[in-house]
């Protein structure tokens, strides 16, 4: 009898997909290799095949140039299903590094029919310049709109125009200093209409180690900012995690914390 002949089938269309990422070791793939989560996350599983080929590409390249300081599956999760859950067509982020979250809110912003539905800043040209080129490879240039400078810079360009809109959305994910992450605040919460929201990553204790000028980092930046904004209501998520912290422990299981933040008059 004749063998039946294998369709050619290139690695990324492999059942498991992000499975395999659970015995890789490093670092960058902590999520894969916690206790409970043994399975692909709807951050990857809601992925095309096209989709996640790209995805894998990216991480094999910033990999082998050492690249490597993206967000993460947990609050990526939260950012991408709060968007596609809600029709949320305006959003913002202030620090792209080098794709991964532009790439996975421009899919899902594309499953969306917004264009564009992201507007993205980054201060470090060469991040720029491979996130643009990874979206191009993405095709999702029609969906992201990507721009060098500084993110607390108020003579950075008016992302309403771009959007069509005030922005709904505004992820927060750039220097971690102290006052900085005040500048942001101060400069892009009052272009949030009422109800808008600002999520700000690394917002926890264990994550002001990430300042570069030591003075409390984002944790410290809210904690002084939000009481002095009563337009503006919030909470932290894992805001009290230390270093140290057993991630299996957690319940949401980045130690770096979310600040989430609305704005309600
Ligand atoms: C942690 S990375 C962002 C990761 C990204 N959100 C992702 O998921 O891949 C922080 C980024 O903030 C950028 N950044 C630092 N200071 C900045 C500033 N003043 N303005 C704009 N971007 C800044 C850095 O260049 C770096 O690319």
């Amino acid at each position: 009898m004749l063998a039946r002949a294998r369709p050619e089938v290139p690695p990324f269309t492999l059942p498991g997909r992000s499975v395999r990422l659970r015995t890789a070791s490093h670092d960058r793939f902590w999520w894969h290799r916690l206790e409970s989560t043994d399975y692909v996350p709807e951050l990857y599983s809601n992925l095309s095949h096209r989709e996640w080929a790209v995805l894998e590409g990216w991480f094999t390249q910033t990999g082998r140039r050492g690249r490597i300081a993206e967000i993460n599956v947990p609050a990526m999760s939260l950012v991408t299903a709060l968007v596609s859950g809600n029709g949320i067509r305006r959003v913002v982020q202030l620090g792209h590094y080098y794709g991964y979250s532009a790439l996975l809110l421009g899919f899902t912003l594309r499953a969306m029919g917004a264009r564009p539905g992201l507007f993205t800043i980054d201060i470090d040209p060469a991040a720029c310049e491979f996130t643009r080129r990874w979206l191009e490879h993405a095709r999702l240039c029609d969906h992201v709109v990507v721009r060098e400078g500084d993110s607390a810079d108020p003579l950075s360009p008016d992302a309403a125009a771009v959007l069509g809109g005030l922005p709904e959305l505004i992820l927060v994910d750039s220097s971690h200093s102290y006052a900085h992450t005040l500048a942001e605040l101060n400069l892009w919460t009052p272009r949030l209409p009422v109800g808008g929201l600002v999520l700000l990553h690394d917002a926890s204790e264990f994550a002001t180690a990430f300042d570069p000028s030591a003075e409390g980092g984002v944790r410290r930046a809210i904690a002084e900012w939000l009481p002095a904004h009563p337009e503006m209501a919030g909470l932290t998520l894992n805001g009290h995690v230390a270093p140290g912290a057993d991630g299996n422990a957690l319940v949401y299981k980045d130690a770096c914390g979310l600040g989430v933040l609305q704005r309600v008059r």
